[in-house]
This record gives structure tokens, C-alpha cells and sequence, in this order.
């Protein structure tokens, strides 16, 4: 272990000690875009110091109805990519491809989880981008507003989005996961008047049943004036006279013209919902110049797609990877994306393997839960399928443990494929620590170095640089395209969440610390926010869903380390006076949290407490809490602690 000296690396230690190197074949990087380390070292050095001209030559790869006069006008913590700037989202993912010999190549391949199979190419694509924005507009959506979109992994979700991108509404996309509250949140924060939609989808065998979900929601509220279904899965569904609209019916009344909005480099894109430390999600927003200009670069370079690559990005629409990476990244490289609908154990675990070798995949870009789920089911379910198609793997979300990266490597990869191991967040909108394929020596378990113009340091809490070895907190020094404009409807929020921790620089939530050869390793969250399945979790949110339960009197949340998932949730939580503890009331308060969040919020474990740890100011002691929950023994400073006898029966797990 590092020796440790700085005041923040108190907090975040780490153990992790990995000297295994894996260094990209010869061939591989012969054909790579960056060949080397020395020539990653020059660009990124010259992508530092003069981001206009990096990041200026990158943006002339796209399509621009009026070119920008300026690349950056930054004002912490204000920044604005490509002053001046015109262009369109949907423009340069699908009309740019068109007149050329990609305007017969697959776009989306598509499989339901069912098995169904659809290929779409970009001119056909682009038709019913086109036909959809005129269905919006048919129903009253203008520019600049915003349309939630609630759907399953369908090539309709992304239609939806790139027809508000080319009518310059804004979509807010809701995992097709979350609950009928959750819809209900994001609806009064963003004020959207028009919902997207599908009877349901499928997940595991099962119908989750989207439209219902959004019937909840919307009881007692009239301000959403359309809700417009796409059909699925030919469910029974209840349709609301004047106010529910038909997909497919409503094409039957539009175009496949429609000219696209000429939108400023600034323009929102798009809200995407996310957990923080407080209760309340925060709606991130993005911007459309910056976020595609960084989304193209770091599709074309971390990934360093070929024309002929088949493309599978296995993430949800409803996240930022599915944004980034499975939409806007990929389509705007011209790339043909892979999409399935279900769940990779349906029918059976071999799922995932069998869509590689049918479709021939080259690049698979994954989560480290499902990477660790996969080793759980067995290294026969790959055996059964012809893996050699691979050329690349990728994982985000959080760190991969180094037995799991391994795993990849040798059963995935069969020892021949880098595996990109992409550190970003919602918040940042594309790739910000990760390795080049062709370039960057891994190690199991490290993002590695900063992406092309990405300024990343490692600083304690007085904000000076730790030295390479030590803990500290992840910082971004310099603005980048794609960075999150603000958070929807709270200025104020956004200053002092990102912008505020660290005097000058970006604060990510994460702790980290370099090896001597500079990679950057992740260690997890410091602020209040889990990681389950690769899913942001704000212990907030969770906690207020648990105290909304009629029994519930307080309540605190942590994480403990979970096999599988990464993070298992774990709840503290106290009793109203007059209820009692059980087994029946822990199984209703855990279906409560799953309606009011999502089934990924369900706690996997509730303990009920007489009271919980709290220090003389009134504060829960997480840090106590966390140890209970992994089974750790008790260590460290409890003197500001109120009661101790509570420690005591809280580790014994006495009610
Ligand atoms: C974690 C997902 C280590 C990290 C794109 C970050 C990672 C949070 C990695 C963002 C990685 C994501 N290695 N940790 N490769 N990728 N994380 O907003 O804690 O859902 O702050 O974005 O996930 O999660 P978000």
C-alpha cells in the first residue's frame, strides 16, 4: 500500500497494488489511429495547452451550417464551445452520411429480446427521424421544449431523440426502469408537456409495462397535454381520449420532409436526470456543439472505429452511455450499432455471446457488473459461440476489479483484444480517462491517462496537486466541449456542487491516485452517492423514499461491497413509535423504495435500529454505518459520537 500523508487521502485509501502490463499488440496499434504513447503524449500535450486548435480541427470533421468564431469563451464556471457556432445533431448523425456510400449502411441493427430482427440503414434512418419530428411538431412541440422520453431499447427510443435533435427540442430520457414516481419527479422539474412512450417492453420473459407506468404519473396532472405510444408489445393498454396518440397511427398523417433547425453550438440538447448527494436528482444539461464535438472524437479515438466495425454498446438508453455511446457517438462516426432489447441472461445466460457471434460484432463495450455476472454463470456459456469477431473491449461505469478484467481478457478477449476502460460520468458527456487501443500500456483495474484536451489532477483538500502514489480527490482543471452546462432550473447548484470544492477546477465526487507512470486509478465516491451496477445512487434520495414509508421514522443508506453488483445498498432505519419490527414490514418497505425509485434502488438488506449513530451536532456517522454494514470491525475516531451504546447493538444487529 501507499505510504499516506495528505489530509485527504485519510479518507480515501487504497490497497490496490497491480503490476501487471498489458501493452497493445504491434499489429493493432500498426492499423490504430494513435500508434504509440509518444504520440498520445504529443497530441494530448498540444490538446492541453492549445485546446482551440485541437479541439478546433476535430469540430471541422462535422458538419456545421455556420461555422463558430470563437472555440472557447470561458468564464468558470460558464464555458461556451464554438461561439457563434450553427449545426444540428441529427444533421451530422444521419444527413451527413447520406451522400456518400454510407447512406446503404446499416445504422442500427437491432434484436428484441424476443428474438425479433431489424436492420435499418442511415437513409432509412433518417426517414423516420424525419417522419417522427413532424409528428412532434403535428403535436405541438416548438424548439426548446422539452419531451420526456420513456422507453424500452427499441430503434424508436433513438428516433425519438434524434427527432427532438432535429426540431431543437429537448429530450430528457427516463430509464425505462424507474417508476411511475420517478417520471413523476422529472416531469414537474423539466416541465415537459409531451411524453414518448411504448405500451411496454420486454426484460427477462417479461412485459414491464411502460404506458401504465406513465398513466400513474400523470393522475391529477394536466399539464401534460400528449402522450404519444409507440406499439411493442401489443399489451392491453388504456388510451386517453384527447390526450394519447398512436405512433403508428400518427404517421399516417406526416412527411418524410422535414428540414432540420439551424441551432446554436449552445443550444440544449438534452436534460438527463441523475443522483447526487441531496435528495433530489439533478437534471444535468447538454449542450449540442460541444457535446457532439467531444462524443465524435472520443467514439472515433477511444474506440478507433473502423467503417467496417459492428458496434455494441450493451447500455440502456436511459443512461448516459446510451446517449453518448450508443446514439450520438457512433451514429455521428457513420458506425452500425448494435441494439438488443433484453436482459443477457434471456433466455438463457449465454445471450450476449450468441449476438456476437450472429452479428459478428468487432467492438463490445460493457459494464464491470455484467462482466462479474458473467463469471458467475460460467466460462462454458461462452465456449458454445465463435467469439474471434472481437477486436475491442471496453467497460465503464465504475472501477473493474482486476480478476474481472482479467476474466474479459482472457475468456472475451481470448487474450488478443485492449480492453478501454472508460472513466467519465453523466455530468462530463463523453470519455475522460481512458486508455487509446493502440496506444496506452493497461493495467487491470486503471482508466489510465486523460483523454485529448482533458486536464485531470489528483488534489487534497486544500486543493494542491498529491504527489504520484497518494490518495486524493479527482479534479477536471480546464473546461471541455462537452462538459454539462449547469443543472436544469439551478444555477446556483451548479456552481457550488462542481465548481465550488475545489478552488478553480471542476470536482468530480471521486477519490483517485497515480502510479508513477501517471495512470490514474479510481477508488470510488467521496461524496454521498453509491454505485450499484454501475448505477448512480444518491443515499438521499433513497433515504427520503424510505422515511415516505407510513412506519418509517428515520432512516440512513450505505453501501456495503456486493460480489456482483459492486455496491449493495444497506438501510439503517428506525421505527415510527407503535410499529413493529419484522420480517413482513422489512419486504414492504423494500417494495416501497423499489416503486418509488426503481427495482435498482431496493435495499438488499434492512436493519432495523432503536436509533442510529449520530454525532453531538445531530449528524448520522456514515462512516460507522458503512463498517457495520460490510461486517468490518469498528475503527476509528467515535468520540464526537452522542451514544455509544448504539454502536454496540447496531454491530450485534439487535433490534
Ligand atoms: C464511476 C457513467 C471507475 C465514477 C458513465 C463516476 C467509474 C461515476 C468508471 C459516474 C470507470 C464510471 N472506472 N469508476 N471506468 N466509469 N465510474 O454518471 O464513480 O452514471 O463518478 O456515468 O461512475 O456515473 P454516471
Amino acid at each position: 500500500m501507499s505510504k499516506t500523508t495528505s489530509k485527504a487521502s485519510k479518507t480515501i485509501e487504497s490497497h490496490l497494488i497491480e503490476n501487471r502490463v498489458f501493452k497493445p499488440a504491434a499489429d493493432f496499434s500498426k492499423k490504430a489511429r494513435i500508434g504509440s504513447l509518444a504520440e498520445y503524449r504529443k497530441l494530448h500535450a498540444e490538446s492541453v495547452k492549445s485546446p482551440d486548435k485541437f479541439w478546433g480541427r476535430e469540430a471541422k470533421e462535422l458538419h456545421w451550417l455556420r461555422k463558430w468564431t470563437k472555440v472557447l469563451d470561458w468564464k468558470l464556471p460558464n464555458a461556451k464551445w464554438f461561439v457563434g457556432g450553427k449545426l444540428n445533431a441529427s444533421v451530422n448523425c444521419l444527413d451527413r452520411h447520406l451522400e456518400g456510400p454510407r447512406a446503404n449502411k446499416a445504422a442500427i441493427i437491432w434484436e428484441g429480446e424476443p428474438g425479433e430482427k431489424r436492420v435499418i440503414t442511415y437513409r432509412q434512418l433518417h426517414r423516420e427521424v424525419c417522419k417522427f419530428a413532424n409528428i412532434l411538431k403535428r403535436n405541438g412541440v416548438k424548439k426548446g421544449d422539452r419531451v420526456l422520453v420513456y422507453m424500452p431499447l427499441v430503434p424508436e427510443a433513438a428516433i425519438a431523440m434524434l427527432a427532438c435533435a432535429r426540431i431543437g427540442a429537448v429530450h430528457s430520457v427516463v430509464f425505462g426502469g424507474f417508476s411511475a414516481e420517478s417520471i413523476k419527479d422529472r416531469l414537474a422539474d423539466s416541465g415537459a408537456r409531451v411524453i414518448v412512450t411504448a405500451d411496454g417492453g420486454y426484460r427477462r420473459g417479461q412485459i414491464v409495462s411502460l404506458k401504465q407506468n406513465v398513466d400513474h404519473a400523470l393522475k391529477g396532472n394536466d399539464a401534460v397535454k400528449r402522450v404519444i405510444v409507440f406499439r411493442r408489445t401489443n399489451l392491453d393498454i388504456h388510451i386517453e381520449p384527447g390526450r394519447d396518440v398512436w405512433w403508428h397511427r400518427e404517421l399516417e398523417y406526416v412527411s418524410a420532409d422535414c428540414p432540420a433547425e439551424h441551432l446554436d453550438s449552445e443550444h440544449p440538447l438534452f436534460i438527463l436526470y441523475t443522483s447526487g448527494s441531496t435528495g433530489k436528482p439533478k437534471g444535468i444539461l447538454h449542450s449540442t456543439g460541444g457535446y457532439l464535438v467531444g462524443t465524435y472524437a472520443s467514439t472515433k479515438y477511444v474506440f478507433d472505429l473502423k467503417e467496417e466495425d459492428v458496434y455494441w454498446c450493451t447500455a440502456d438508453i436511459g443512461w448516459i452511455t446510451g446517449h453518448s455511446y450508443l446514439v450520438y457517438g457512433p451514429l455521428a462516426n457513420g458506425a452500425t450499432c448494435l441494439m438488443y432489447e433484453g436482459a443477457p441472461n434471456w433466455p438463457e445466460p449465454d445471450r450476449f455471446w450468441k449476438l456476437i457471434a450472429d452479428y459478428g460484432v468487432t467492438i463490445f463495450y460493457t459494464a464491470p457488473t455484467a462482466i462479474r455476472a458473467f463469471m458467475k454463470w460460467g466460462d462454458h456459456y461462452l465456449q458454445k459461440h465463435d467469439l474471434s469477431s472481437l477486436r475491442l473491449l471496453g467497460t465503464v461505469g465504475e472501477p473493474i476489479n482486476p480478476e474481472a478484467w482479467m476474466w474479459f481478457h482472457k475468456n472475451v478477449g481470448h487474450e488478443r483484444c485492449p480492453i478501454v476502460d472508460t472513466w467519465w460520468q453523466t455530468e462530463t458527456g463523453a470519455h475522460m480517462i481512458t486508455p487509446l487501443p493502440g496506444a496506452t500500456p493497461c493495467k487491470p483495474g486503471t482508466a489510465t491517462l486523460p483523454f485529448f484536451g482533458i486536464d485531470a489532477a489528483i488534489v487534497d483538500d486544500q486543493g494542491n496537486e498529491v504527489p504520484h502514489g497518494e490518495g486524493g480527490k479527482l479534479v477536471i482543471r480546464k473546461p471541455w466541449p462537452s462538459m454539462l452546462r449547469g443543472i436544469w432550473g439551478d444555477k446556483t447548484r451548479y456552481r457550488k456542487q462542481y465548481w465550488s470544492e475545489v478552488k478553480g477546477a471542476y470536482f468530480t465526487g471521486d477519490g483517485a491516485r497515480r502510479d508513477k507512470e501517471g495512470n490514474f486509478w479510481i477508488v470510488g465516491r467521496i461524496d454521498d452517492v453509491l454505485n450499484v451496477a454501475g448505477h448512480r445512487l444518491g443515499t438521499a434520495e433513497v433515504e427520503s423514499s424510505l422515511v415516505s414509508h407510513p412506519s418509517v421514522a428515520e432512516a440512513a443508506v450505505v453501501g456495503r461491497p456486493d460480489e456482483i453488483k459492486g455496491q449493495g445498498v444497506v438501510a439503517f432505519v428506525t421505527l415510527r413509535s407503535g410499529h413493529r419490527p419484522g420480517e413482513k414490514l422489512k419486504e414492504q418497505i423494500r417494495k416501497h423504495v423499489a416503486e418509488a425509485i426503481g427495482p435498482i434502488a431496493k435495499p438488499d438488506e434492512i436493519r432495523f435500529a432503536e436509533m442510529l449513530p449520530k454525532t453531538r451536532s445531530g449528524k448520522i456517522m456514515r462512516r460507522l454505518l458503512k463498517q457495520i454494514a460490510g461486517g468490518q470491525s469498528l475503527t476509528g475516531d467515535t468520540s464526537t459520537l452522542e451514544d455509544l451504546s448504539v454502536l454496540t447493538k447496531l454491530s450485534k444487529g439487535e433490534e
